[in-house]
């Protein structure tokens, strides 16, 4: 008889942790199921893909292991996948940050290995915190003066990476981008060996940059 233990475990747990989110946070569950849809692991998958290859990870840093912050990290998955997959250097703590308190208490029944924290982004004292990447997939969510405001307040060469759309169809996009272009202008006062990158989503187009703070 195959060997299904396993991958029969692995369903058990996902439909576990699905009854478990329907009754303590009934309202959250389509949200949690549209977190989880093709298109959110196609750009997380492209995105650890790209910073693995980046070549310009950490000049100047000789630490052994780093931090990484995930900005408006809804229920986790940015953060379970680059903790599953970046392959540069270990990680000593990753953290996903997000306002919605909903999204902690989600993402610590799905991914109880992840570091939870309910923040607003313009309250992270991001000077006084040692992350060597931060990763922001939210961006098309937050105003541009935050974002501008977190990498000009982060230490030199940092390592920013960044993605957007310019599906503005959707309401709570207030802060989409025309074009891969007009999202590395923004940028590139602010980031050196900028890399970009564009995936065609079919409805809309999804833009990511990577760059070492100035
Ligand atoms: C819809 S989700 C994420 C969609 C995104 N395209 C992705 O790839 O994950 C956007 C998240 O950003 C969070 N968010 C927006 N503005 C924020 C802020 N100023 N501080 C913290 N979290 C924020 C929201 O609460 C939400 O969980």
């Amino acid at each position: 008889m195959a060997n299904m233990n396993k991958y029969n475990q692995q369903i058990i747990d996902i439909y576990k942790n699905i009854k478990k989110i329907a009754n303590k946070f009934p309202g959250r569950l389509i949200d949690v199921l549209d977190c989880f849809n093709q298109n959110q692991f196609d750009c997380k998958t492209w995105l650890i893909d790209c910073l693995n290859q980046y070549p310009y990870h950490f000049k100047m840093k000789t630490k052994d292991s780093i931090d990484i912050a995930i900005l408006g990290g809804w229920y986790g998955l940015m953060a379970k996948i680059v903790s599953d997959h970046f392959s540069i250097k270990p990680i000593r703590h990753i953290y996903s940050y997000d306002y919605d308190p909903y999204a902690g208490q989600v993402g610590r029944i799905l991914f109880p290995s992840i570091e939870f924290v309910e923040k607003n982004v313009e309250d992270l004292s991001i000077a006084d915190k040692s992350f060597s990447i931060v990763i922001n997939t939210s961006c098309e969510h937050m105003e541009q003066n935050l974002l501008f405001d977190t990498i000009q307040k982060s230490p030199e060469h940092t390592l920013f990476v960044l993605q957007s759309n310019d599906y503005v169809e959707v309401s709570q996009h207030i802060n989409c981008v025309e074009s891969l272009d007009s999202f590395v202008k923004q940028y590139d006062h602010l980031l050196n060996n900028i890399r970009s990158f564009e995936k065609d989503m079919g409805k809309y187009k999804r833009f990511m940059i990577m760059g070492t703070k100035k």
